[in-house]
């Protein structure tokens, strides 16, 4: 399965030309395009990057690739980033990696968002495989679950008792939707007015290309 995913993020580090300025995601298929990117800088190429997650930024120092924030590079050129499922219109779910707060900040800052995964994660519709992540403040955060099953789904706060932290010392629940999403924008937009909701996993219209990687091969998606 590496393999596979190394072949996803090497497709998309071919897009990264010198002097651009570059968001680097999160997840274990975006760790290989990191590593490719290092491999850009140690060959001379001048970037500056801005990580999507604490995990990110310590492996971006390991490789020497120089950081910066969003407000000192305004707009980026590319961010490559991983997804936990992509359907036709290219509209994603991502955040299982924990990281989708900071990942959306980046992706709105970014004039081409490149995803790499693997053939598993297309699927025909959202949340069909796996669940929707939401970044919930600490504060009366079961209040926020309840109003989120108001929507239709059953919530699961990561961790359980053990509860993980995001980077942002906030909680994560996984919302649940037994048929899916029939309408991830109208889900975006509900969830959005429920006090306590800080992001969604939905990353709707954001993603320019998805680069596939299979066994058969890598292609790209594009945007229609
Ligand atoms: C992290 C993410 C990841 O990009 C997503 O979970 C995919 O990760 P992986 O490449 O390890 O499957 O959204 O918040």
């Amino acid at each position: 399965m590496d393999d596979i995913k190394r072949m996803a993020a090497e497709k998309a580090v071919e897009m990264v030309r010198d002097g651009m300025k570059v968001g680097l995601g999160t997840g274990s298929t975006a760790y290989f395009a990191i590593e490719g990117i290092g491999r850009l800088v140690k060959e001379g190429y001048r970037l500056l990057a801005v990580p999507t997650s604490l995990a990110s930024e310590r492996q971006a120092r390991e490789l020497g690739i120089p950081l910066a924030t969003l407000e000192e590079t305004g707009t980026l050129d590319i961010t490559i980033d991983g997804a936990d499922e992509v359907n036709g219109d290219l509209d994603l779910i991502k955040g299982l990696g924990g990281a989708l707060l900071r990942e959306k900040i980046v992706a709105y800052s970014t004039r081409m968002q490149v995803i790499v995964v693997d053939d598993s994660k297309l699927v025909r519709e959202l949340g069909t495989k796996v669940p929707l992540p939401v970044e919930v403040v600490r504060f009366s955060h079961g209040r926020t679950s309840m109003y989120m099953e108001d929507l239709g789904c059953r919530t699961e706060l990561r961790g359980g008792d053990n509860p993980f932290v995001t980077d942002n010392g906030n909680f994560i629940y996984h919302l649940h939707f037994e048929r899916g999403i029939r309408d991830p924008y109208e889900l975006q937009s509900r969830l959005k007015q429920i006090p306590g909701v800080v992001e969604t996993g939905l990353f709707l219209k954001m993603a320019e290309k998805v680069v596939v990687a299979s066994l058969d091969g890598v292609r790209v998606m594009e945007k229609g």
